[in-house]
Order: structure tokens, then C-alpha cells, then sequence
């Protein structure tokens, strides 16, 4: 249960929180929320940030109103390199860094394209895409790098798709994505071009949908008129960032754990205690104190920032029993993995069906998929923002 009373001596960190060679979530987590209060600690730019890793305290700072999303206050955590994405200042209508009433328009807009009838449409279109993947893989010989082969790929297709991007730009587009996320083997300045042509692309297209609109979501958004097409550019740019990397993160480290806990490969319940136990975007939903609030029993103050870590609150023993251990037949549907309250991922009826999809292709298609180096030799993300792999050798 979370302590609560006046902490006056909070416990201080060192960050970052991911370190080589520690087990993620790392177990000082569990020493965190076992601590009264909230943990401090100092970010890479020296300023003072708190952690909250408790569940019921994560989910009470994603819903407090003085607790705001906007990075343009003073205090707001900058937890480090987020590949490419672009100033807030730069891009109209990014709307994950607006509060309410700002954000409303934006997000109700965007609502009717990512219901669980809108993406059961898209199955069809998603199985296609990754059936191609798997196509063009095993055509290729009998060894792969999974994440850029399979878990890059497919949620940046399905998102053009979703864009209405023309089959024939696919590749372009997926190529230019690619580069922005990837923080190895491409330097700031590749990726900030990357992002500028991606910018530039996206902007053609919406004109193109404003002549000859068609059966699409930009198009659809152009019609309902609540968002102006300066603002579209910047909603598509976070659709598109928002839901690649950290899809393709979920489906690589899926993978891993589908090989080594094999008796729930064929188990669709897989895809929701993935999302659970990676917590790939534990340093993602960042906010800051607008307004002095009190979480846990500790005071904390206007223009303070504030970092809820999601791995920290889905292995919360509390609510999770043995959260440690990979187990779908558990209830993990109260998982934050996916943050909470206004901002809570939009692309989630997107995501679950894209994970099962590449999930049961791949276990399908390659029967005696295995891995091409021992699980403890396996390239982490301990650098970047979301946690994840930078490649997945195998074999089969
Ligand atoms: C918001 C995680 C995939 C679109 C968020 C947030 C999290 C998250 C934690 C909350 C951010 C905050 O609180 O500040 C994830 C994970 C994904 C995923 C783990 C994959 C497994 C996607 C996809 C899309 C998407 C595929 C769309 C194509 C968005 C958008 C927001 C968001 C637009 C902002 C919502 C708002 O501010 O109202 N996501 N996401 N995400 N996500 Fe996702």
C-alpha cells in the first residue's frame, strides 16, 4: 500500500534508471515504492525531477489538473534524445504536450479513427503487410535481424496505410522513418533531415487529400474541419512517431519472450502481458507541476517535473501478483503501459491487433524460428528513451 504522511528527507537517485547488465525493470523499482513519498532524482541537464512508481500514484499524477503535459513550462522533464521528434514550438498541433481544454479538440477528432471497429477493418490490410515482411525474409536466406527486418517495418507500414500514403511511397516512407528512430547507425543531423522530408511529404499530402480527398483518415480529418490543415501536419507527425517505435519495440522483445516462455506462442493473451512486463514507454508520459500538489504525502512544488514510471507501476506487486513473472493468463488489462487519463494511447485497439497479428504470422510462417545469439548477448536500449533492442539475430 502506498505510504502517505509529510516526507520531508525524499530518497535521491542516480539516473539514468536503465543500466547494462540490469535486469528491466530495474529491482531497485520495488526499493522505490516501498519508500513513504516520492523518489528524486537529477536528470542529464542537472534539473530535479521525481519519480512516482507506485500504480494508484502514477495513475493519480496522469490525472491531476495541476499536473500539465505541456513542455513548454518551466520544470518540464527532458529525460534525453527522442530520435527526431521535433519541438513542440516548431509543429503545430502536436497535441500529447497540450492540456485540456487545448487537447480536447484534437483528440475528439481523432477518436473515431482508432476504435476497435475502425481497426478490425484494417485487418486484413495488416496481415497483408506482414505476410509481405515474412515473404521478402524467407526469400532472403534463413537468418534475419528481426527488429529491422519485421519490427520496424510492419507498424510503419500500417501507418502509412492508415495515412493514405500511396502504395508506391511506402518504401520511401518507411526508409525516412526508420532513420528517425533509429539513435545507432545514424547521426542528429540525418535524422533531423529525415524528419524535415518526412515533414515535407506530409504536407504534399494533405494537399493531394484536400483536391482528391479519398477513404482515409486524412481525408476524413480534412472533412470534419475541427483540425486546420496547418495543425494536420503536426497530428499525422506524432501519429506516425507516437506508434512506430514503440509498436516495433513491443513486437521484437515479444518475440523474445514468446522463444524462451514457448507454451504461449499460440496464446493471443500474450499480446497484453508483453505490453505489461516490457513497459517499453516507462519514461514517456513526463509532466510538470503547474500548481503546488501533494502526491503521496509529499509536497510537490509549481514548476517541479514530475516522471510516473509505467514499469515501475505495472510491476507493482500490489496489484500484479509475481510481477515479475511472464504470465498471460493473468488479468493485466490494468496495466499503465499505455499511460492513463486524457492522454492515454490512442493507437491501442491499433497496436493490440498489429502485435497478435506479427505475433501469430511469425510463429506460423517459421515454425523453428530461434534466436541467433544467447538472450544475455542481446542488444538493449539502455540509452534511448524507450526501452527496447537494437537488433534481434535469428535463425531458423
Ligand atoms: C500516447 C504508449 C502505440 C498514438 C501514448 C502514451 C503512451 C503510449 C504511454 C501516453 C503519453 C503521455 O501520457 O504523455 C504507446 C505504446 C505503444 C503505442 C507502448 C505500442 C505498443 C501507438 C500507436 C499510435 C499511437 C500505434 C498511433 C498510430 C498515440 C497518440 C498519443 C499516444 C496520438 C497521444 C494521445 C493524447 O495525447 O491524447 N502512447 N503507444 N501510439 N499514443 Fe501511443
Amino acid at each position: 500500500a502506498a505510504p502517505a504522511g509529510d516526507v520531508t528527507d525524499p530518497a535521491v537517485v542516480d539516473f539514468p534508471l536503465r543500466q547494462p547488465g540490469v535486469p528491466f525493470p530495474p529491482p531497485d523499482y520495488a526499493d522505490y515504492r516501498n519508500r513513504p513519498g516520492l523518489v528524486l532524482t537529477h536528470l542529464p541537464d542537472g534539473k530535479r525531477v521525481w519519480l512516482v512508481t507506485r500504480h494508484e500514484d502514477v495513475r493519480a499524477v496522469l490525472t491531476n489538473p495541476k499536473i500539465s503535459s505541456n513542455p513548454e513550462h518551466e520544470g518540464f522533464p527532458n529525460v534525453g534524445e527522442t530520435a527526431g521528434v521535433p519541438k513542440q514550438d516548431q509543429i503545430p498541433g502536436w497535441f500529447v504536450g497540450m492540456d485540456s481544454p487545448e487537447h480536447d479538440r484534437f483528440r475528439k477528432a481523432l477518436i473515431p479513427e482508432f476504435t476497435v471497429r475502425r481497426v478490425r477493418a484494417m485487418r486484413p490490410a495488416i496481415e497483408r503487410t506482414v505476410e509481405a515482411r515474412l515473404d521478402e525474409m524467407l526469400a532472403a536466406g534463413n537468418t534475419a535481424d528481426l527488429v529491422a527486418d519485421y519490427a520496424l517495418p510492419i507498424p510503419s507500414l500500417v501507418i502509412s496505410a492508415l495515412l493514405g500514403v500511396p502504395p508506391t511511397d511506402r518504401d520511401f516512407f518507411e526508409s525516412r522513418t526508420r532513420v528517425l528512430v533509429s539513435l545507432r547507425g545514424s547521426t542528429e543531423e540525418q535524422r533531423m533531415t529525415a524528419g524535415k522530408e518526412l515533414l515535407r511529404y506530409i504536407s504534399r499530402l494533405i494537399s493531394i487529400k484536400e483536391k482528391w480527398p479519398g477513404d482515409d483518415l486524412v481525408s476524413r480529418l480534412l472533412a470534419n474541419g475541427a483540425i486546420a490543415p496547418h495543425e494536420l501536419s503536426g497530428v499525422l507527425m506524432l501519429l506516425l512517431i507516437a506508434g512506430h517505435e514503440t509498436t516495433a519495440n513491443n513486437i521484437a522483445l515479444g518475440v523474445v519472450t514468446l522463444l524462451t516462455h514457448p507454451q504461449w506462442i499460440h496464446d493471443d493473451r500474450a499480446v497484453e502481458e508483453t505490453l505489461r512486463f516490457h513497459s517499453v514507454a516507462d519514461l514517456v508520459s513526463l509532466r510538470v507541476a503547474v500548481e503546488d500538489v501533494e502526491i503521496a504525502g509529499q509536497l510537490v512544488k509549481a514548476g517541479e517535473g514530475i516522471v510516473p514510471l509505467v514499469a515501475a507501476a505495472n510491476h507493482d506487486e500490489s496489484v500484479f501478483e509475481c510481477p515479475h513473472q511472464f504470465d498471460p493468463s493473468r488479468s493485466a488489462r490494468s496495466h499503465v503501459a499505455f499511460g492513463y487519463g486524457v492522454h492515454q494511447c490512442l493507437g491501442q485497439n491499433l497496436v493490440r491487433v498489429e502485435m497478435e497479428v506479427a505475433y501469430r504470422k511469425l510463429f506460423e510462417r517459421i515454425p523453428n524460428l530461434q534466436l541467433d545469439v544467447p538472450v544475455d548477448g542481446l542488444g538493449i536500449k539502455y540509452d534511448s528513451v524507450l526501452y527496447g533492442l537494437h537488433e534481434l539475430p535469428v535463425r531458423w
